[in-house]
């Protein structure tokens, strides 16, 4: 549905720009996903128009409109001393000298810009370039203070003789962007060229529905919409140079990622495969080639960290978008190949999955991260930014391997405003001696061919747009002969989870949750005793135990490493809970992950689930009252999860032993462990999953289509409902002459209208009709065949509450006429047995026999799969 949206808004915009730009912009660009309304190259030091490599028309500053009006008095245009046949192209030739303060002004509209400055740093006019030092702001931030572009080359690995600096400005108030050189006391400015172009509104700001996570803590980190960057890195991981008019319309640089690996031997071949662009990832994120080309571990994945470095000036929060796409034949599935992402030896991001990111094969997805890089010597200073990936074995992935298909490193700027950092020392080619900032530096200056890339120009359209970038132009490189001879096809398939002994240095939340040692854990639970188990199913057993020296007692759930599952619902559990916060959810207080366990700890709910005290127990019967608000509260902490948080979430497993009762018998949803974050865009109703769930509790619609709305929660929350009314299970196998699906019998008593049969016997008396009636209409409501026939949690938490006072009123009024209940609350509860026989003549799933099960739509294979169905084979749940 939206894709269609967006092809028609896409195609709308398209035919839009046509007509009002064509007279700007060249054919080709037409093709491009993105065509720039404001657009501005300008050769400065120049008095004519001339094209560069690329055929972008630059014009000469000299009679400009944007340039200041008494241009001739305030600088001088020049050309270079000497031209490095690297740069021998527009705009490099000709160079503005500035003596006091200069003011290009450009009309834009509001919204990002790029703002792209040209430096060749050699001596003009008789000037010693190493003496000019001076400030760029514009729109109030500072992009360069006393900067020197010559120390800045003379520091740059691989060496270059040009500079291109890119920044991103927001330009908010007025439609006006100015650029204003200032020299520093006894200095001069220069400028090469300014190229002004604008972007898509929240192409590196994304609105609030894209998440970005703060490194180590990861929460989520807001940028400021009044952040200005400056590009640093802007990489094709695995390929080859992506040439400006190769991107996406706004004439970014993608360059190999060769010159910063640090450890990465293989990638495997580019494949000529057509992406599917979304609308998270919009065409004009980042260029097809960037896609469909990779690095990955190659077949030694499991010695070495795939590594890159990047230095960075120290005191300033980076931003770092991963750009990913699985395109190879081998990886199709989720849990295929999961990787961790370290950034700066911190992690950033467990259980990495691009599939299930994307969705599928040739989707494109890309992920930010932000941290803060600081100078442990606490003065400003180049820093190497670390990027690191490695599998994820916990997850027992098929391969162990890991992959990147772009990066793109940005600076933020800081509360200053500003975007500059310390210029370097100066790198003398072959002198020895101290100057050495940059790590690992080697003295060979290479005279470097640098590819050009400026391109046609644009002059004024009314419209007008800016952006500032930077990019070093670098010779352009081969992808080296070593990788292309790994076989694409050698990762270490993981057959044997235990084959690796490694304990992943996990790095789980620590400041949202706490993380405890193994020895706090077996000293806690006397190293796992039986006698601590308090409950126990598939995912293994759940200890009570006491932490803090016996102060506070807590339930441990263990999860049994054998569970493939295990380790994403572990990770999801964490996620999920760690942020939540609700009187009806449990809460998590932390969890352990030493030596490969899977532990977490929670809350102790002294009465245990709420299957205890409806059946198979021999605990005192709750009373009617009571049962009811426990309903209220589960339903509000359902409503809570699928409304409170910023994207809805879909518990998957909503049942009776999944809903905990406190020392206060406050009802708490508990297991997070298959729960899934709902459809990110309204218009998308639904998240296509492989259908998980319990038995008896499991949506049919969900089953059949295997798409899951939050109406598959009210469904199963409807089984509960009827089980706490009932109590009994939600599926009873092994005794013929009761009804299989307790679903199914009390809709089917509901209608007929004999409800009351099937209560409770131990609720015998209690309950007011006219509550009995509600409580049924609401959880007959919830367990309707369509999902869109259902209600809400809000609504179901609103009818349980009216039947509550419903059943109040009933007692005040039996009080207040006789002092006992009216005689129809009196008559008997039929036993489970007398209870109407199902009949199955549709092909619902979970109605009607055994037999039944396995002619349903789905297949058998698959039931047996679902490490959920354990808990079939052992009764015992938890
Ligand atoms: C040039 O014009 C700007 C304003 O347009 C002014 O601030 C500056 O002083 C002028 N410079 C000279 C040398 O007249
Ligand atoms: C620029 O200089 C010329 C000649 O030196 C002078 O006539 C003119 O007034 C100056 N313009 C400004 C704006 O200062
Ligand atoms: C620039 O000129 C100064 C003297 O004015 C000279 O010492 C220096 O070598 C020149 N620099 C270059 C890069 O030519
Ligand atoms: C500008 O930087 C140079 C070298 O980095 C330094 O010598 C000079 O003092 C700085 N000037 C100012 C005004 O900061
Ligand atoms: C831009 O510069 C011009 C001339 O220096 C000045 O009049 C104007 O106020 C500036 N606008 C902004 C938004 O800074
Ligand atoms: C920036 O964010 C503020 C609130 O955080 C919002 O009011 C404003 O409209 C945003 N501006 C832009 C240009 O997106
Ligand atoms: C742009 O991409 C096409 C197709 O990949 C390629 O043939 C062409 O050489 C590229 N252009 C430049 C300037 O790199
Ligand atoms: C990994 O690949 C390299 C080169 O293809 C090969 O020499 C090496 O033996 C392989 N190692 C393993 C463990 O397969
Ligand atoms: C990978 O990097 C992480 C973070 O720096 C580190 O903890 C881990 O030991 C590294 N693994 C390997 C195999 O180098
Ligand atoms: C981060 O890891 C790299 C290698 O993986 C290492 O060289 C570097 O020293 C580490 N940095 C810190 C701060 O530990």
């Amino acid at each position: 549905m939206f894709t269609i949206t967006l092809h028609i808004s896409f195609f709308l915009y398209l035919l839009f720009y046509t007509t009002a730009a064509a007279a700007t912009i060249g054919d080709t660009a037409n093709a491009t996903p993105y065509i720039p309304s404001d657009y501005f190259l300008l050769d400065c030091g120049s008095s004519s128009s001339l094209n560069d490599a690329e055929g972008r028309k630059w014009s000469g500053d000299a009679r400009s409109k944007f340039s200041p009006s008494n241009i001739s008095n305030t600088s001088l245009e020049s050309t270079a001393s000497k031209q490095d046949p690297s740069v021998n192209r527009v705009p490099y030739m000709t160079a503005r000298i500035i003596h006091s303060q200069f003011t290009y002004t450009f009309p834009v509209s509001i919204g990002p810009k790029f703002i792209r400055l040209y430096f060749y740093p050699v001596n003009y006019s008789n000037l010693d370039i190493a003496n000019s030092f001076f400030y760029v702001t514009s729109g109030g931030y500072t992009l360069l203070s006393n900067f020197s572009a010559f120390l800045t080359v003379s520091a740059m690995k691989p060496a270059v003789a040009s500079l291109r600096k890119e920044f991103i400005v927001n330009v908010r108030n007025n439609q006006i962007l100015n650029i204003t050189f200032l020299p520093s006391p006894n200095s001069y400015a220069f400028v090469n060229g300014i190229e002004v172009v604008s972007m898509p509104e929240n192409l590196y700001i994304p609105g609030s529905d894209h998440q970005i996570l703060l490194v180590p803590n990861q929460i989520v980190f807001n940028i400021d919409n009044s952040s200005a960057l400056e590009t640093l890195y802007r990489l094709n991981v695995g390929g080859n140079e992506v040439s400006i008019t190769n991107d996406t319309g706004m004439f970014r640089l993608w360059l190999p990622d060769d010159d910063y690996t640090y450890s990465a031997y293989g990638f495997p071949p580019h494949r000529e495969v057509s992406i599917q662009y979304t609308k998270d990832t919009p065409p004009y994120t980042a260029p097809q080639i960037v896609y469909t080309t990779s690095r990955t571990m190659g077949n030694d994945s499991l010695r070495y960290n795939l590594t890159w470095k990047f230095p960075v000036d120290s005191g300033f929060y980076y931003l770092l978008r991963l750009h990913f796409c699985e395109i190879q034949l081998e990886v199709t599935l989720e849990n295929q190949r999961v990787f961790i992402i370290y950034i700066n030896n911190q992690t950033a991001q467990r259980g990495a999955d691009v599939i299930q990111w994307s969705g599928g094969t040739r989707i494109p997805v890309f992920k930010d991260y932000v941290i803060m890089v600081t100078d442990p010597d606490g003065r400003q200073s180049k820093q190497d930014l670390w990027l690191a990936m490695y599998p994820e074995l916990d997850f027992r992935p098929e391969y162990a391997d890991a992959i990147l298909n772009g990066l793109e490193i940005f600076k933020l700027s800081g509360k200053d405003g500003s975007l500059a950092g310390a210029n370097p020392e100066l790198v003398l080619s072959p002198l020895p001696g101290p100057p050495t900032l940059s790590p690992q530096k080697k003295n060979n200056k290479k005279t470097s061919s640098l590819p050009v890339i400026i391109g046609t120009v644009v002059g004024g359209g009314s419209v007008l747009v800016f952006i500032l970038g930077f990019l070093i132009f670098r010779r352009r490189r081969r992808v080296k002969a070593l990788g292309s001879t790994q076989p694409k096809s050698s990762w270490v398939p993981l057959s044997d989870g235990s084959k690796s002994t490694k304990t992943s240095g996990s790095s789980l939340p620590s400041d949202l949750c706490r993380r405890f040692s193994l020895e706090e854990i077996t000293s806690a639970t006397c190293n796992f005793d039986d006698n601590f188990v308090i409950g126990a199913g598939g995912f293994g057993n759940v200890y009570k135990g006491h932490i803090d020296n016996g102060a506070t007692t807590v339930a441990i759930k263990r999860l049994n490493p054998s569970s493939n599952q295990g380790a994403r619902e572990f990770q999801t559990e964490i996620g999920m809970l760690s942020k939540l916060r609700h009187l009806h959810l449990v809460s998590l207080i932390g969890y352990c992950n030493d030596n490969r366990e899977m532990i977490l700890i929670y809350d102790y709910m002294a009465h245990g689930t709420l299957r205890d005290h409806l059946y198979k127990s021999k605990k005192q019967p709750i009373p009617w009252k009571q049962r009811l608000q426990i309903c209220i509260g589960a339903a509000r902490g359902l409503h809570y999860l699928h409304t409170g948080a910023k994207r809805t979430i879909i518990h998957r497993d909503v049942k009776s032993t999944n809903i905990l009762l406190d020392e206060k018998w406050v009802a708490k949803v508990s297991d997070f462990g298959l729960s899934k974050l709902g459809p990110k865009d309204v218009g998308h109703s639904h998240v296509s999953t492989v259908v998980k769930g319990s038995f008896g509790y499991i949506d049919p619609e969900y089953y059949k289509r295997q798409q899951l709305t939050e109406k598959s929660d009210v469904y199963s929350f409807g089984v509960v409902l009827f089980e706490v009314l009932c109590a009994r299970p939600a599926i009873i196998l092994n005794f013929p002459e009761e009804p299989v699906s307790l679903a199914e019998w009390a809709r089917n008593s509901y209608r007929k209208g004999t409800l009351d049969r099937i209560v409770d016997p131990n609720l015998k008396g209690e309950i007011a009709p006219e509550c009995l009636r509600k409580f049924g209409e609401v959880g007959d409501s919830c367990l309707r065949d369509n999902g869109i026939d259902r209600p809400g949690m809000n609504d179901v938490v609103w009818g349980l509450e009216f039947a509550l006072q419903l059943q109040e009123a009933a007692e005040k009024m039996a009080h207040g006429g006789g002092g006992l209940l009216p005689a129809a609350l009196a008559s008997p509860s039929a036993p489970l047995l007398h209870g109407e026989a199902t009949t199955t003549d549709d092909d619902e799933v979970f109605t009607g026999s055994v037999e039944n099960m396995s002619r349903s739509t789905v297949s058998n294979e698959r039931l047996k799969s679902e490490t959920v169905f354990s808990e079939i084979m052992n009764p015992a749940g938890r």
